[in-house]
Protein backbone atom coordinates (compact mmCIF):
# COMPACT_ATOMS: atom_id res chain seq x y z
CA UNK A 1 0.00 0.00 0.00
CA UNK A 2 1.51 3.33 -1.40
CA UNK A 3 0.03 6.55 0.42
CA UNK A 4 1.94 9.76 0.56
CA UNK A 5 1.30 12.79 2.77
CA UNK A 6 3.21 16.31 1.34
CA UNK A 7 2.92 18.71 3.57
CA UNK A 8 4.81 22.03 3.05
CA UNK A 9 5.42 25.65 4.33
CA UNK A 10 7.80 27.91 6.10
CA UNK A 11 9.43 27.69 9.18
CA UNK A 12 7.93 27.28 12.53
CA UNK A 13 4.25 27.56 10.83
CA UNK A 14 3.99 23.68 12.63
CA UNK A 15 4.49 21.47 9.95
CA UNK A 16 6.90 19.52 12.53
CA UNK A 17 4.73 18.87 14.94
CA UNK A 18 1.82 18.27 12.51
CA UNK A 19 3.47 15.75 10.44
CA UNK A 20 4.81 13.55 13.46
CA UNK A 21 1.96 13.24 14.53
CA UNK A 22 -0.49 12.54 10.92
CA UNK A 23 2.42 9.78 10.84
CA UNK A 24 1.70 8.49 14.24
CA UNK A 25 -1.68 8.76 13.80
CA UNK A 26 -1.97 6.77 10.77
CA UNK A 27 0.69 4.60 11.19
CA UNK A 28 2.84 5.83 8.21
CA UNK A 29 6.82 6.45 8.50
CA UNK A 30 7.73 10.54 8.12
CA UNK A 31 10.59 12.27 6.72
CA UNK A 32 11.46 15.61 8.17
CA UNK A 33 13.20 16.93 4.72
CA UNK A 34 14.79 20.11 6.26
CA UNK A 35 16.99 17.46 8.18
CA UNK A 36 18.66 16.46 4.95
CA UNK A 37 19.53 19.89 4.20
CA UNK A 38 20.83 21.11 7.85
CA UNK A 39 22.73 17.93 7.23
CA UNK A 40 24.49 19.10 4.52
CA UNK A 41 24.48 22.78 5.42
CA UNK A 42 26.60 21.43 8.76
CA UNK A 43 28.94 19.15 6.71
CA UNK A 44 29.35 22.34 4.81
CA UNK A 45 29.83 24.30 8.00
CA UNK A 46 32.84 21.43 8.73
CA UNK A 47 34.53 22.98 5.81
CA UNK A 48 32.92 20.54 3.43
CA UNK A 49 32.15 21.70 -0.64
CA UNK A 50 28.25 21.59 -0.92
CA UNK A 51 27.70 19.47 -3.72
CA UNK A 52 29.86 17.08 -2.55
CA UNK A 53 28.77 16.95 1.59
CA UNK A 54 25.35 16.40 -0.44
CA UNK A 55 25.98 13.95 -2.73
CA UNK A 56 28.26 11.95 0.46
CA UNK A 57 25.51 12.24 3.17
CA UNK A 58 24.94 9.82 5.34
CA UNK A 59 21.97 8.13 7.56
CA UNK A 60 24.32 9.02 10.55
CA UNK A 61 24.67 12.52 9.64
CA UNK A 62 20.93 12.99 10.39
CA UNK A 63 21.64 11.54 13.97
CA UNK A 64 23.90 14.62 14.67
CA UNK A 65 22.51 16.78 18.03
CA UNK A 66 23.23 20.25 16.69
CA UNK A 67 21.07 20.35 13.28
CA UNK A 68 18.56 22.17 15.09
CA UNK A 69 20.76 25.66 15.53
CA UNK A 70 20.18 28.77 13.91
CA UNK A 71 23.65 28.47 12.04
CA UNK A 72 23.05 25.16 10.41
CA UNK A 73 19.81 26.42 9.39
CA UNK A 74 20.78 29.55 7.62
CA UNK A 75 23.74 27.27 6.14
CA UNK A 76 20.86 24.96 4.90
CA UNK A 77 19.03 26.89 3.47
CA UNK A 78 21.52 28.55 1.47
CA UNK A 79 22.81 25.24 0.31
CA UNK A 80 19.41 24.65 -0.62
CA UNK A 81 19.52 27.25 -3.29
CA UNK A 82 22.29 24.77 -5.12
CA UNK A 83 20.43 23.29 -7.49
CA UNK A 84 23.16 20.02 -7.90
CA UNK A 85 22.38 19.68 -4.09
CA UNK A 86 18.69 19.62 -4.12
CA UNK A 87 19.00 17.16 -7.43
CA UNK A 88 21.46 14.85 -5.32
CA UNK A 89 18.86 14.46 -2.88
CA UNK A 90 15.93 13.82 -4.66
CA UNK A 91 15.92 10.03 -5.32
CA UNK A 92 16.21 9.32 -1.41
CA UNK A 93 13.21 11.58 -0.82
CA UNK A 94 11.41 9.83 -4.39
CA UNK A 95 11.92 6.66 -2.32
CA UNK A 96 10.99 7.52 1.17
CA UNK A 97 7.72 8.51 -0.42
CA UNK A 98 6.93 5.77 -2.26
CA UNK A 99 7.25 3.14 0.25
CA UNK A 100 5.06 0.56 1.44
CA UNK A 101 2.89 1.40 4.52
CA UNK A 102 2.79 5.16 3.61
CA UNK A 103 4.79 8.14 4.20
CA UNK A 104 4.40 11.71 5.15
CA UNK A 105 6.81 13.85 4.42
CA UNK A 106 7.38 17.53 5.44
CA UNK A 107 9.63 20.49 3.70
CA UNK A 108 9.21 23.46 1.41
CA UNK A 109 9.11 21.74 -2.02
CA UNK A 110 7.37 18.45 -1.50
CA UNK A 111 3.74 18.59 -2.71
CA UNK A 112 5.35 21.48 -6.01
CA UNK A 113 8.90 19.12 -6.90
CA UNK A 114 9.12 15.59 -4.30
CA UNK A 115 5.88 13.98 -4.74
CA UNK A 116 3.35 16.09 -7.55
CA UNK A 117 0.93 12.90 -6.97
CA UNK A 118 0.64 13.01 -3.38
CA UNK A 119 -2.45 11.82 -1.94
CA UNK A 120 -2.67 14.72 0.47
CA UNK A 121 -1.39 17.86 0.01
CA UNK A 122 -0.85 19.98 3.17
CA UNK A 123 0.62 23.67 3.13
CA UNK A 124 1.22 25.22 6.47
CA UNK A 125 1.57 28.46 7.31
CA UNK A 126 1.18 31.36 10.88
CA UNK A 127 1.68 34.89 10.84
CA UNK A 128 5.49 35.79 11.14
CA UNK A 129 4.80 37.48 15.09
CA UNK A 130 3.57 34.07 15.92
CA UNK A 131 6.31 31.94 14.31
CA UNK A 132 9.05 33.89 15.80
CA UNK A 133 6.93 33.31 19.34
CA UNK A 134 6.66 29.65 18.53
CA UNK A 135 10.43 29.34 17.53
CA UNK A 136 11.69 31.42 19.94
CA UNK A 137 10.35 29.51 22.33
CA UNK A 138 11.18 26.17 21.32
CA UNK A 139 14.93 27.03 21.01
CA UNK A 140 15.39 28.79 24.77
CA UNK A 141 13.50 25.27 26.07
CA UNK A 142 16.29 23.55 24.28
CA UNK A 143 18.81 25.60 26.40
CA UNK A 144 19.78 27.68 22.72
CA UNK A 145 20.66 31.18 24.06
CA UNK A 146 19.07 33.19 21.34
CA UNK A 147 17.10 36.62 21.16
CA UNK A 148 13.26 37.57 19.44
CA UNK A 149 15.01 39.43 17.48
CA UNK A 150 17.87 37.12 16.16
CA UNK A 151 15.13 34.40 15.71
CA UNK A 152 12.97 37.24 13.55
CA UNK A 153 16.22 37.80 11.38
CA UNK A 154 17.11 33.91 10.93
CA UNK A 155 13.42 33.44 10.09
CA UNK A 156 13.37 36.40 7.72
CA UNK A 157 16.19 35.77 6.09
CA UNK A 158 14.96 32.17 5.09
CA UNK A 159 11.73 32.68 3.83
CA UNK A 160 12.93 35.33 1.42
CA UNK A 161 16.11 32.97 0.38
CA UNK A 162 13.52 29.75 0.52
CA UNK A 163 10.57 31.62 -2.01
CA UNK A 164 12.68 33.26 -4.03
CA UNK A 165 15.14 30.89 -4.85
CA UNK A 166 15.47 29.19 -9.17
CA UNK A 167 14.90 25.70 -8.14
CA UNK A 168 12.02 24.45 -6.06
CA UNK A 169 10.84 27.68 -4.12
CA UNK A 170 8.84 27.39 -1.20
CA UNK A 171 5.20 27.72 -2.87
CA UNK A 172 1.59 25.93 -2.22
CA UNK A 173 1.35 23.36 -4.53
CA UNK A 174 -1.70 24.33 -7.33
CA UNK A 175 -3.86 21.62 -4.99
CA UNK A 176 -2.70 21.95 -1.40
CA UNK A 177 -4.83 22.80 1.22
CA UNK A 178 -3.97 25.59 3.25
CA UNK A 179 -3.87 25.23 7.35
CA UNK A 180 -3.42 28.48 8.58
CA UNK A 181 -1.86 28.18 12.15
CA UNK A 182 -1.93 31.16 13.57
CA UNK A 183 -5.03 30.91 15.40
CA UNK A 184 -4.59 27.42 17.05
CA UNK A 185 -2.83 25.42 19.47
CA UNK A 186 -0.68 22.51 18.29
CA UNK A 187 -3.88 19.77 19.18
CA UNK A 188 -6.75 21.71 17.14
CA UNK A 189 -3.84 22.30 13.98
CA UNK A 190 -2.79 18.46 13.88
CA UNK A 191 -6.59 17.93 14.11
CA UNK A 192 -7.73 20.17 11.33
CA UNK A 193 -4.86 18.04 9.16
CA UNK A 194 -5.81 14.44 10.76
CA UNK A 195 -9.47 14.93 9.24
CA UNK A 196 -8.34 16.51 6.02
CA UNK A 197 -6.07 13.00 5.80
CA UNK A 198 -8.46 10.77 6.72
CA UNK A 199 -10.77 12.11 4.36
CA UNK A 200 -8.71 10.89 1.52
CA UNK A 201 -7.64 7.89 3.04
CA UNK A 202 -9.21 4.33 1.75
CA UNK A 203 -11.21 6.32 -0.45
O1 LIG B 1 12.40 22.69 7.70
P1 LIG B 1 13.71 23.27 8.20
O2 LIG B 1 13.55 24.63 8.78
O3 LIG B 1 14.45 22.33 9.08
O4 LIG B 1 14.60 23.43 6.87
C1 LIG B 1 15.87 24.05 6.88
C2 LIG B 1 16.12 24.66 5.50
O5 LIG B 1 16.24 23.60 4.54
C3 LIG B 1 15.00 25.55 4.96
O6 LIG B 1 15.13 26.90 5.36
C4 LIG B 1 15.12 25.37 3.47
O7 LIG B 1 16.05 26.27 2.91
C5 LIG B 1 15.70 23.98 3.29
N1 LIG B 1 14.71 23.02 2.83
C6 LIG B 1 14.42 22.97 1.48
N2 LIG B 1 13.57 22.03 0.98
C7 LIG B 1 12.98 21.15 1.80
C8 LIG B 1 13.23 21.20 3.20
C9 LIG B 1 14.09 22.17 3.69
O8 LIG B 1 14.94 23.77 0.70
N3 LIG B 1 12.17 20.21 1.29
Amino acid sequence: MRFTVAIDGPAAAGKGTISKQVASHFGFAHLDTGLIYRATGARVLAGENAVPAAQGLRAEDLQRDDLRTPDVAQAASKVATIPEVRNALVQFQKDFAARDGGAVLDGRDIGTVICPDADVKLFVTASDAVRVERRFLELSEKGIDVTREAVQADLKARDTRDSERQTAPLKPAADAILIDTSDMGIEEAVAVAINVVQSKWRN
